[in-house]
C-alpha cells in the first residue's frame, strides 16, 4: 500500500517510523509519504490559511493551497480514495480500517485551526473520516491513528496471529478482547485466575471465551 499524508507538521510523522508496526512493514508492505502543503503552496509568502468569509476568530485551510498540494504529487486527480480528516467525519472504527487496509493507496489530508475550506471536501475527497465526537487542534493525531489502526492489519506487521484475536476482531465476533495476565504470578495479594496457570488449554479457551464482551 502507498500511503501519502498531507499535513503542516511532518515532523508529527518521525517516530512513527522506527517503532512497530510501521517500522516493521515500511519499504515492503507500506510506503509512507508525508507531504507538507507550505512546500507547494503557490502563494508567495507560504501561506496556506485564510481568513474565513462571513468572519470568525480562526483561519481556514485554503482551497487552491490543497490543490497544489496534490497537483505536485499526483499531476492529474488521484484515482484512489482521498480521506479528510474531520470531526464531522464517519467515525473511524474497526470495520472501516479493515476497508481501508485493504486498498492498494491511499491519501489522507489533515487541517489545522478552522480545518477545511469546505470545497476542498466537496471536490477532492472521497471520504470524510473522524477518530471520535471531539475536536482535536489538528489532524496529525487523527493521521497517526489512522495510519497505526491500518499499518498492523498490513501482512507481516505484527508476529504472527497477535492481529487476529483482538478486540473488534472477527474472531471475536466484533467482541471486546479477554483479560490479560503475567508473571508475577501473585502481587499484593492479587492473583491471576488459577485456570490461566493451569496448562489446560481446552480450559483456557473456554475461560477466554466466556470473558469476551460486547462492545460498547
Ligand atoms: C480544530 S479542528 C477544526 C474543527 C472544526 N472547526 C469543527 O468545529 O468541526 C482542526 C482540524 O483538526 C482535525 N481534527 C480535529 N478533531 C478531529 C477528529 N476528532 N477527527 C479527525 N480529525 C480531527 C481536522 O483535520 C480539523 O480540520
Amino acid at each position: 500500500m502507498r500511503l501519502d499524508v498531507f499535513t503542516l507538521v511532518p515532523s508529527a510523522f518521525d517516530w512513527m517510523r522506527e517503532r512497530r508496526p510501521l517500522a516493521a512493514v515500511l519499504g515492503t508492505e507500506l510506503e509512507l509519504r508525508v507531504f507538507n502543503y507550505r512546500d507547494t503552496t503557490p502563494l508567495s509568502a507560504g501561506q496556506e490559511d485564510d481568513d474565513p468569509y462571513g468572519g470568525g476568530p480562526a483561519m481556514v485551510l485554503r482551497v487552491d493551497v490543497v490543490a497544489a498540494a496534490l497537483d505536485a504529487v499526483y499531476g492529474a486527480p488521484p484515482d484512489h480514495r482521498v480521506i479528510a480528516l474531520s470531526p464531522q467525519g464517519r467515525q473511524l472504527d474497526q470495520p472501516l480500517v479493515e476497508e481501508l487496509a485493504a486498498e492498494s493507496a491511499l491519501t489522507v489530508l489533515s487541517a489545522r485551526f478552522e480545518g477545511f475550506d469546505q470545497r476542498i471536501l466537496d471536490h477532492f475527497c472521497t471520504d470524510v473520516v473522524s477518530i471520535g465526537p471531539y475536536v482535536l487542534s489538528g489532524g496529525e493525531i487523527p493521521a497517526l491513528a489512522l495510519v497505526d489502526a491500518v499499518a498492523r492489519r498490513l501482512p507481516g506487521a505484527l508476529s504472527e496471529g497477535s492481529g487476529e484475536v483482538e478486540s473488534f476482531s472477527v474472531a471475536l465476533d466484533g467482541g471486546l478482547e479477554y483479560p490479560h495476565y503475567t508473571r508475577p504470578a501473585e502481587f499484593r495479594g492479587w492473583t491471576v485466575p488459577d485456570v490461566l496457570l493451569s496448562g489446560d488449554h481446552g480450559r483456557v479457551d473456554a475461560w477466554r471465551r466466556e470473558r469476551v464482551r460486547a462492545a460498547l
